[in-house]
């Protein structure tokens, strides 16, 4: 990448974070308002469907149940409309949600102040971002310290399905990650 388009990609990335919504003329949808709302639905979907596996089977059922139906439910939220959904991070445990270079970017901005979200404009389209926490106890079953706070039985199951996870060692409050919701211009 260009050090040009870097310049011109982090002024737009600064600017949506200080002055909110960047409005263009030709942005006909709020992206902003539609990525909080989409992302929020996406969420509430994956984390009710995350408890009832849990109750279930327990944890490291759960660890099979999300490993078989993240990826569906949460492309399942987009299917209505021209929108990718994704759920990156740095320390990804699935390989496919690993964060970009430009994602670490505002993996980075998250970290060090308390952004709601951020719309980024790009040549094919609008980006949209908002930061995932570890927002109470029950994801650290999963992405807690292992044996402190992850059963043997869950670890075993994470290592078998994910034999690269980097997604362990968090506690309460911590960035996890964070949403990614991509509409194209069209
Ligand atoms: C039962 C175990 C379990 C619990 C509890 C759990 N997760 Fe996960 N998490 C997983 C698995 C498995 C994946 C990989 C899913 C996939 O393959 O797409 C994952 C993936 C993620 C990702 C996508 C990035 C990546 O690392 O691949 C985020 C973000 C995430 N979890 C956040 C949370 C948050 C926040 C909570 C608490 C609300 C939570 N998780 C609770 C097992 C769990």
């Amino acid at each position: 990448m260009k050090a040009s388009m870097l310049f011109a990609i982090s002024l737009t990335v600064f600017s949506t974070a200080f002055y909110g919504v960047r409005q263009t003329p030709q942005q006909s949808v709020n992206y902003q308002k539609l990525g909080d709302s989409l992302s929020l639905k996406a969420q509430q979907t994956l984390i009710s469907n995350l408890m009832g596996a849990i109750e279930k089977g327990g944890a490291a059922y759960a660890v099979d149940f999300c490993n078989e139906n993240a990826m569906p439910l949460t492309h399942s939220i987009s299917t209505k409309r021209s929108v990718d959904i994704q759920r990156i991070s740095v320390k990804n445990r699935n390989p496919d949600n690993a964060a970009s270079l430009f994602d670490k970017k505002i993996l980075d901005l998250f970290e060090s102040n308390s952004l709601k979200d951020t719309l980024v404009r790009v040549s094919k389209g609008y980006v949209y971002y908002k930061p995932i926490k570890i927002g109470m106890p029950t994801c650290l079953q999963c992405h807690g310290k292992p044996k402190q706070d992850i059963e043997a039985a869950t670890l075993k199951t994470i290592q078998r399905k994910y034999r690269f996870d980097k997604a362990t060692g968090y506690a309460m409050g911590d960035l996890r990650g964070a949403w990614k919701l991509a509409f194209p211009d069209k």
